[in-house]
């Protein structure tokens, strides 16, 4: 299957302008999956909850997840997308798996980064797995990378692809991702944004692009660099995921010791 990431340069609060932009980079891929960053339809930097609630959308019946199910529809693809979803009175830092058929899934970001903790609630939906057909798909959303459990459990879970939405700021994460992807044998795609944000004063970010595809043995198959709106394609085989060996006497989900862990 043909996976893909599209890395961003979003303009804060212009959703319609960042959704069709991320579309037409869609439908140009030809691709079977398609991964988009973290709040890829609003940008990052909300200045309070309020301003969050008020840019955010329901998951289904927002424009951002409207206009990815038309796309989705018509390429005949998947796309996962990272979105500041609406529910009730309530903001999550969220992910859409959406399909030809509409929505099929929400994971809302469990572990919030830093000033996030001051507008998005806490992820309240546990780390799922979804098969698409042509490959079982989990989500985490940026900072989720730096727990461990958090992408060992979608592997555990039998995920063949960990899509990554993301908008990172801190350097480390692309080479933590191969580790992830190799600890798991599973397909990473990280895609991420680039550009600044400073819409608290002394708040700069810069996000540091870098999106990713990597194989289940820790090899890159596509990225990109730091500073560019861009995508990457990448053609990937998922039993490769499913075949936890390392040796013809090793299975890394089967040797674990788990009476010996502090979980
Ligand atoms: C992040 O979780 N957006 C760094």
């Amino acid at each position: 299957m043909k996976a893909a990431f599209i890395q961003t340069a979003p303009v804060f609060g212009d959703i319609e302008a960042n959704v069709e932009g991320a579309i037409k980079k869609s439908l140009s891929l030809g691709a079977d999956i398609v991964v988009l960053p973290e709040l890829f339809s609003t940008g990052y930097q909300f200045r309070s909850r309020a301003e969050a609630l008020k840019l955010s959308e329901d998951a289904k019946d927002g424009l951002a997840s409207v206009r990815l199910i038309e796309t989705a529809k018509k390429a005949r693809c998947h796309i996962v997308a990272g979105i500041a979803e609406k529910a009730g009175d309530r903001v999550y830092n969220s992910a859409v798996l959406i399909g030809p058929k509409g929505l099929i899934a929400v994971y809302r970001k469990a572990h919030l980064f830093w000033n996030e903790k001051k507008i998005f609630s806490p992820g309240n939906t546990p780390f799922e797995v979804y098969d698409i057909g042509a490959a079982r798909v989990g989500m985490m959303i940026c900072f989720d990378w730096i727990f461990p459990e958090a992408a060992r459990t979608l592997a555990l879970k039998g995920a063949d692809i960990i899509a990554h939405p993301a908008n990172l700021v801190l350097p480390y994460c692309p080479a933590a991702m191969l580790t992830r992807s190799i600890e798991n044998r599973v397909f990473s795609i990280t895609a991420n944004r680039v550009g600044v944000e400073e819409r608290i004063k002394g708040g700069r970010l810069k996000f540091i692009g870098s999106s990713q595809i990597v194989s289940p043995t820790g090899e890159v198959l596509a990225s990109v660099g730091k500073s560019k709106a861009a995508a990457g394609v990448a053609e990937i085989d998922v039993k490769q995921a499913r075949d936890k060996h390392i040796t013809p006497l090793n299975d890394i989900f089967k040797d674990r010791r788990r009476g010996m862990y502090l979980v």
